[in-house]
């Protein structure tokens, strides 16, 4: 199972970073820009990730068309050693053309803001290493983004590609939980919500006793 942390901003991945438990960092333009970031400052961030030690870093392309996206994909895969660098394109007509060329030369690729089931099918078809719906935006829209969810996994598990799920616009901890029932391979969410589900209160208060015990023995 992958859980990523979903941000560029440096401070709060701070409080959340290095843990083993974190397999990546996905960032995408909106997320630099909240950050106050641009994509000129993309070298620093990796760098600064990896030294944290994160297993990859998920940068996301900023153009439209499939030969500026295989372009800029170009000098992302350069900011990291081979696999660390994984491209996010947005599963559009073009980016899945640029995405494919990307997975035939070995580059992990993960098609997001993915809506609809087939979009799923169709990163297994092209090698992609993860297809991202995002459950909230989903549900904003009225839709039932757990059951599309679920036809995603589903169009996985019945293909021979090694294609996971990377489930976003996780808001809450139950969400995290429903979409990890739903068989989902991996996770992207926001650090406040990877505290939420790493801090729990009675298994603090158990330590608190064991450790009065411990210094009771003195
Ligand atoms: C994913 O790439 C997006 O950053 C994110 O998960 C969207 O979350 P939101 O819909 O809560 O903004």
């Amino acid at each position: 199972f992958h859980l990523c942390l979903d941000s560029a901003d440096l401070d709060a991945l701070r409080t959340c970073l290095p843990h083993p438990l974190v397999h990546g960092v996905t960032t995408n333009p909106t997320l630099l820009r909240r950050a106050g970031l641009r994509q000129a400052d993309l070298p620093r961030l990796v760098e600064t990730l990896l030294d944290w030690r994160v297993r990859q870093v998920q940068v996301q392309v900023s153009c439209a068309q499939t030969d500026e996206m295989l372009r800029e994909a170009d000098g992302l895969i350069a900011l990291a050693d081979p696999g660390q660098l994984v491209v996010k394109i947005p599963a559009t007509r073009e980016g899945l053309a640029a995405g494919a060329e990307l997975a035939r030369r070995g580059v992990p690729v993960t098609f997001t803001a993915v809506w609809a089931p087939e979009q799923a099918l169709f990163a297994a078809m092209l090698g992609a290493a993860y297809a991202a719906p995002y459950l909230g935006r989903m549900q904003d829209a009225g839709l039932d983004g757990l059951a599309q969810i679920a036809q995603m996994q589903a169009r996985l598990e019945g293909s021979a590609a090694p294609t996971r799920l990377l489930v976003a616009s996780l808001r809450s901890r139950q969400a995290c939980l429903d979409v990890i029932a739903l068989g989902a391979r991996a996770i992207t969410i926001p650090p406040a919500l990877f505290a939420e589900l790493i801090d729990h209160e009675p298994t603090r208060a158990a330590e608190r006793v064991f450790l009065a015990d411990a210094r009771a023995d003195d």
